[in-house]
């Protein structure tokens, strides 16, 4: 007989004004059950993991714990019963250390009026050893690697003696070696009969560590399957339909371009940046895409910043359009025709105040100026368009950005500066946190970007991408690009053994 559950929602729903971000949803878990929440962005996964961890009340519906009923929207209350989350962004306290930081808001010896970190240490040190964990407890919590960060979180979590963990989105921001880490840690629990709920949009991670799963979408909990008795066309399809499945499965067939035109729009010649990242050399064609792939770390974001005008090179040269350029700021870099959609983990590069029309027409101020007249219906139909091709949900240009939902800021972000039609166009880690769907439409957009004879480089870390749009693929290594590849004639696994060069 199956044991019975540890957490169930029932007929759970959550209204915002006119939008229904949860609709009568049933989900339950079980001690030791690691189980997918997936769907595309806007689906509702977040919002009904802030229901089972208190923050937000649900409009109607319930949630139990062991059968018995919860208190609705009360967050300490639900981490008494023991559920905890773990996020995308850790919500640690960085300057502190791994001892404090796991004890943080809860001072066992409160009434005295003074912190026991004798005895704090020593149950630190128990629950490492019960959980067979490696890490030094008087580290700094900002100085770990991003792995180490989620596994003081989840120890946390168990110093709370947590019976149910929730994460959401955990490895959008951890390189493939950090989420086997994850993976194992995430084994062990499950051990101990801790059940986790797993947000992801990669089904590559659902498939390797979880057991069943639950797919939403519009709010609805429309299917549940054990992960052993479904496969990855039939989930893409319940996820986002008929129709997105079948374009985001043609998509990996594309015609590839390598070199495009032929003609040279950036041209880099052992450019160089100390201590950062050493003799770069590459030339960017019209009409091509290059991805430029590697570990975190090996330094492909801050190159990229180098080329936009963020950031100074101090060795080789940078041509654009034959001409010598080194940008001063990106103002220069923006003169120049060059587009750059940042990789940004904490949406710095979006105001989460304002509307979605006036973000997406931050990139492209100036057209909608006559005189000193803001043109805000233009303003307004051009937003509409950008909305429309990324299918960003909802489809109001009038709503602030913070209230969407984390992939479709992402959306935002993108087509931000898809607006401006660069010549030049780059773009760091596009997709992070972006579904199926929705990646398939951007994939798009940069193809038909391409069509128009953009020179587009793009940084991603995930091959399945790098395989679906690249032309050519470039792999950086420890600061340096070792080698540039004709996409067509190159396997997944030589890239593979290239990009680990440095760390073996
Ligand atoms: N505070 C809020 N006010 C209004 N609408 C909200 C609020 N929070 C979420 N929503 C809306 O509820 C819907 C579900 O959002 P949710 O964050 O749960 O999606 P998600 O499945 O987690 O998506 P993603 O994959 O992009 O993270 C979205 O349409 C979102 O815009
Ligand atoms: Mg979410």
């Amino acid at each position: 007989m199956d044991a019975p559950a540890i957490l169930r929602g029932v007929g759970l729903t959550k209204i915002y004004g006119n939008l229904v971000a949860l609709r009568d949803a049933d989900f339950s878990l079980r001690p030791g059950e690691v189980r997918a929440l997936i769907g595309s962005n806007g689906a509702g996964k977040s919002t009904l993991i802030k229901v089972f961890t208190g923050a937000i009340a649900p409009t109607l519906g319930r949630v139990e714990i062991d059968g018995v009923a919860a208190p609705l929207g009360d967050p300490s209350e639900m981490i008494r019963r023991g559920i905890a989350c773990i996020y995308q962004h850790s919500n640690l306290a960085p300057a502190m250390s791994v001892l404090d930081n796991i004890f943080l808001g809860r001072q066992p010896t409160r009434r005295f009026g003074f912190v026991d970190s004798a005895r704090q240490r020593r149950e630190a040190r128990a629950l490492l050893e019960r959980h067979r964990i490696a890490i030094d407890l008087d580290a700094t919590v900002g100085n770990l690697p991003t792995v180490k960060q989620k596994e003081v979180e989840i120890l946390k979590a168990l110093a709370l003696d947590a019976r149910v963990i929730l994460m959401d989105e955990p490895t959008a921001w951890l390189a493939a070696s950090e989420v086997a880490k994850l993976h194992d840690t995430i084994r062990m629990l499950k051990t101990r009969a801790v059940g986790i709920v797993y947000i992801s949009h990669v089904l590559d991670e659902i498939f390797a560590v979880c057991d069943t799963m639950t797919i939403m979408r519009d709010g609805r909990v429309i299917a549940e399957s054990a992960v052993a008795d479904i496969d990855r066309p039939r989930v893409v399809h319940l996820m986002v339909g008929e129709k997105l499945a079948r374009e985001s499965a043609e998509a990996a067939h594309e015609k590839r371009h390598p070199r495009g035109t032929g003609e040279i729009r950036m041209s880099a010649r052992d450019l160089t940046k100390r201590g950062v990242f050493t003799e770069v050399s590459f030339d960017l064609h019209a009409g091509e895409i290059l991805c430029i792939t590697g570990l975190i770390g090996s330094k492909r974001t801050e190159l990229l910043r180098t080329l936009f005008g963020c950031d100074r090179f101090d060795g080789g040269t940078l041509q654009i359009d034959g001409r010598t350029a080194a940008f001063a700021s990106p103002t220069g870099a923006i003169a120049a025709g060059v587009g750059f959609v940042p990789e940004d983990r904490h949406r710095e590069g979006l105001m989460l105040d304002m509307t979605m029309t006036e973000n997406l027409a931050m990139a492209t101020l100036d057209r909608f100026h006559r005189g000193l007249m803001l043109q805000r219906r233009r303003m307004s139909e051009a937003a509409r368009q950008a909305i429309a091709s990324l299918s960003i949900q909802p489809p109001d240009g009038s709503r602030p950005v913070k209230l969407l939902s984390g992939g479709n800021q992402q959306k935002v972000l993108v087509g931000k500066w898809l607006n401006r039609a660069p010549r030049i166009l780059i773009l760091d880690e596009p997709t992070v946190g972006v579904d199926v769907g929705a990646k398939a439409e951007i994939y798009r957009i940069l193809r038909r970007e391409r069509e128009r004879g953009a020179a587009i480089l793009v940084v991603s870390s995930d091959l399945e991408e790098v395989f679906t749009i690249a032309d050519r693929i470039g792999v950086m290594v420890a600061g340096r690009l070792v080698r540039i590849h004709d996409a067509d004639d190159c396997r997944l696994q030589d890239i593979v053994r290239e990009i680990g060069g440095a760390a073996a």
